[in-house]
């Protein structure tokens, strides 16, 4: 699965692979070359016959140019002008186990031959290291592509695969997938790619040549091998797995260090300060204790290690030196003839054995490093295989890219799980223009019901139309660039404050978005308060208030200047000021439109044409104000529930503040009403100051002299939302 997920993934750069690969191979030649010399030269020097080419008959030529007075003075010629002395003939060890010994010389000066091994030495160690180099280089650069390559694509996907299945998926295991698991894929090709196929080659490589040079020679040298193997898996295993709890607890330990300082405010407010440090500490333990085992773990297994690698080399120095000196080497059935075992292949042994420790070690590394990177893989491969959004319409679209605003719900069904349908059978139409309130309980539905029209979701049964048409055969982005949304909590971008609002228009002018900023009577706050247009914004606007933000949503949604516009809720998670602010604004940005504006507060509820009450996923009753209130049924309901908290509220604020009104500087409950606003400023009878503003709805209802908290509460007006603020008394 790994292999294929690389595979597919490394298109364009497979080449590059194939490079590396051969420069891997030619690499690893060259590190079992570079250790020749290291035979030669003590071969050469415990016995003048014993000489490279008595192995190597080709190096015959080479060594040929090395044999020269220059590097060996006792081949100066006899007399000056005559050829140099050639080098005397010297006979090659015969091995002792050869059954049929012919007789081969070799005729090369030692100081040729060291000469020259030096030289060998050098070319193979500098071409070794360029070959590295290269390796290292070409392991990154494909890494590096692949992890950008599959980093942007994933998140391309993510952004397109619907709300329906982000709404199932945690954040922070999706953020997990684009960082470490990608992180994983790449370790393993940087890592894996050179190490990898560098110590398989290594391995095989120098078994090989152990085993041309003496076969139970090489037996004994690798005995202990199998143990070095099995301890390095072993542990390699556990340590694996107590860093992965460790890790998990260090995760653990950074999410109830964001939960908290995120919450810290409730974490005061509720005094929770050593609860929290008790559950922090007990996850701090946690990742204490995991990472400790990891620790001591890796302290028994390196000089295990270096324990084991030590009896090996004194079981090839022992041998060795034992069968150089003349001597049989038996053990059982085992065997190794007296002399076929020089001090040079002695050395060269040692060195070989070495060279086979790494492999060893990085191979047990390497399985780790492709389990999680397999695992990487996998999730990765999880996220690309969803299909992406509802699927969009093959045909080719013609029509109007600006929309009407026609909307009508057919008979739709919807639930988020097939088993709880949310919505069951919504009949609505909204001809252009219409102003609609959605109201009902919290959990009814309302929001899921607004969802379907930009097609957030899927209806299960039924259809959604606009002007007519199902939007499923709208392209997505001609349908939702009809739609504008102003929801409870506005998000705002990392960028200036122009450029937030300019997301409803990308490319719009300065100028269009000071109007829209006035329009949504914004801009005077982002002159005075907010330090400007080019002001940033830090973390998604939380330096903003509730307010502003709306204000700033506003702005777009007038920028986007679409014909179809949703309120969710847009001044839930204000106070009353600021509700008054927005609910100005918002009055620019309703006109003209196909309007659904969902509110809980049914005292915002006055400008409206139609009030839709929603329940249990049905349309239970629709009408205006006062119809609704008269029919007595839901609406009149939530009414009732609503106007009885807001006359308790009302009745303390007056023992608070008396019958004189509000004092300077503070605001009073509560909030406009009723079915016909009327814009008033009032002046408070008792203080002669002038409300900074007042929005009083029902004909007659609300009197001037009524602006401080009456009791009880007239008919429609519930409440006022009545400032004085110094200095706007006259
Ligand atoms: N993303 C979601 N996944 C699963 N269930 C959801 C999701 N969003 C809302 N619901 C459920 O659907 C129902 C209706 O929710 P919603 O439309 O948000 O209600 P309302 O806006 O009227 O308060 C609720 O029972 C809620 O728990
Ligand atoms: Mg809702």
């Amino acid at each position: 699965m790994l292999y294929k997920f690389l595979w597919r993934n490394l298109k364009g750069y497979r080449l590059l692979v194939l490079l590396a690969v051969l420069i891997t191979v030619t690499q690893v030649f060259c590190d079992i070359c570079g250790a020749f010399p290291l035979k030669f030269i003590p071969s050469k020097v415990q016995n003048a016959g014993n000489d490279p080419s008595c192995t190597f008959p080709f190096l015959n030529p080479i060594l040929d140019k090395f044999d020269i007075p220059q590097i060996d003075p006792s081949l100066q010629p006899l007399a000056p002008g005559q050829p140099p002395q050639p080098p005397g003939l010297t006979q090659c060890p015969i091995s002792p186990s050869d059954p049929h010994p012919h007789l081969v010389t070799s005729h090369h000066t030692t100081n040729g031959v060291i000469v020259f091994s030096l030289l060998v030495l050098i070319v193979f160690g500098i071409l070794n290291a360029l070959l590295i180099y290269l390796d290292l280089y070409l392991a990154a650069k494909i890494a590096q592509s692949l992890t950008a390559r599959l980093r942007n694509q994933l998140f391309d996907h993510l952004q397109r695969l619907s709300l329906d299945w982000h709404g199932k998926q945690k954040k922070g295991d999706l953020v997990n997938r684009i960082t470490s698991n990608i992180a994983d894929i790449e370790k393993l090709v940087t890592d894996g790619l050179v190490d990898l196929m560098a110590g398989v080659l290594t391995l095989v490589g120098v078994i090989v040549v152990m085993l041309i040079f003496s076969p139970p020679y090489t037996l004994i040298a690798l005995a202990l091998a199998p143990a070095l193997f099995l301890t390095t898996l072993l542990y390699t295993r556990n340590i694996r797995a107590a860093a992965k709890r460790a890790s998990k607890a260090t995760g653990q330990v950074s999410d109830v260090a964001t939960e908290d300082i995120n919450a810290l405010t409730v974490i005061k407010v509720f005094t929770r300060e050593e609860r929290e440090s008790m559950r922090f500490g007990n996850y701090v333990d946690l990742n204490r204790k995991a990472s400790l085992r990891a620790g001591g773990l890796q302290a028994q297994f390196t000089p295990l290690v270096g324990l084991l690698v030590a009896l090996g080399t004194a079981t090839v120095l022992g041998v060795g030196g034992y069968v150089a000196a003349g001597n049989t080497f038996n053990l059982g059935f085992f065997t190794i003839a007296p002399l076929s075992v020089d001090i040079g292949t002695l050395v060269l042994f040692m060195t070989f054995l070495n060279l086979l420790y790494q492999p060893m070690r990085d191979l047990s590394k390497l399985a780790t490093l492709s389990s999680t990177a397999t695992a990487g893989a996998e999730r990765i491969q999880e996220v690309l295989d969803q299909a992406p959004e509802v699927l969009e319409s093959q045909a080719p679209y013609h029509g109007p890219t600006r929309l009407r605003g026609d909307i009508s719900f057919e008979n739709v069904f919807f639930g988020y799980v097939s088993e709880r349908p949310v919505l069951k059978g919504i009949n609505l139409q909204l001809p252009i223009g219409r102003k609609v309130a959605l109201v009902g309980l919290s959990g009814g539905g309302k929001t899921t019901l607004v969802k379907m029209i930009p097609r957030f979701y899927e209806v299960a049964q039924g259809s959604v139309r606009i002007d007519g048409v199902d939007n499923r055969q709208y392209p997505l982005t001609v349908l939702r660039q009809n739609v504008s949304m102003v929801l409870q909590d506005s998000v705002l971008f990392e960028g200036t404050i122009a450029e937030n609002i300019a997301i409803g228009k990308p490319g719009a002018a300065p100028q269009e978005i000071m109007d829209a900023a006035m329009k949504a009577n914004i801009h005077h706050a982002i002159l005075n308060e907010l330090g400007g247009y080019e002001r940033l914004v830090r973390e998604q606007g939380k330096d903003l208030s509730g307010g502003q933000r709306q204000r700033i949503a506003i702005a777009r949604a007038i920028l986007r200047d679409a014909p179809i516009l949703i309120l969710d809720e847009p001044t839930a998670a204000l106070d009353v000021e600021a509700e008054a602010e927005v609910m100005r604004a918002l009055d620019q940005l309703i006109v003209g439109r196909t309007v659904i504006m969902i509110s809980h507060r049914l005292s915002t509820l006055g400008n409206v044409d139609e009030i839709i009450v929603l329940k249990d996923g049905q349309i239970a009753e629709r009408g205006n104000y006062r119809e609704l209130k008269q029919a007595g049924g839901v609406f009149a309901s939530l009414l009732q529930e609503q106007n009885r908290y807001n006359q308790e509220a009302a009745l303390s604020n007056r023992l608070r503040f008396g019958q004189k009104g509000i004092p300077h500087g503070s605001t009073s409950i509560h909030q406009p009403a009723t079915p016909q606003p009327e814009r008033t400023h009032l002046h408070l009878a008792a203080g002669h100051c002038q409300c900074k503003y007042t929005v009083v709805y029902g004909p007659g209802h609300c009197s001037p002299d009524r602006c401080a908290p009456t009791s009880p509460a007239p008919d429609y007006c519930t409440g006022y939302s009545l400032t004085r603020r110094p200095g706007t008394c006259q």
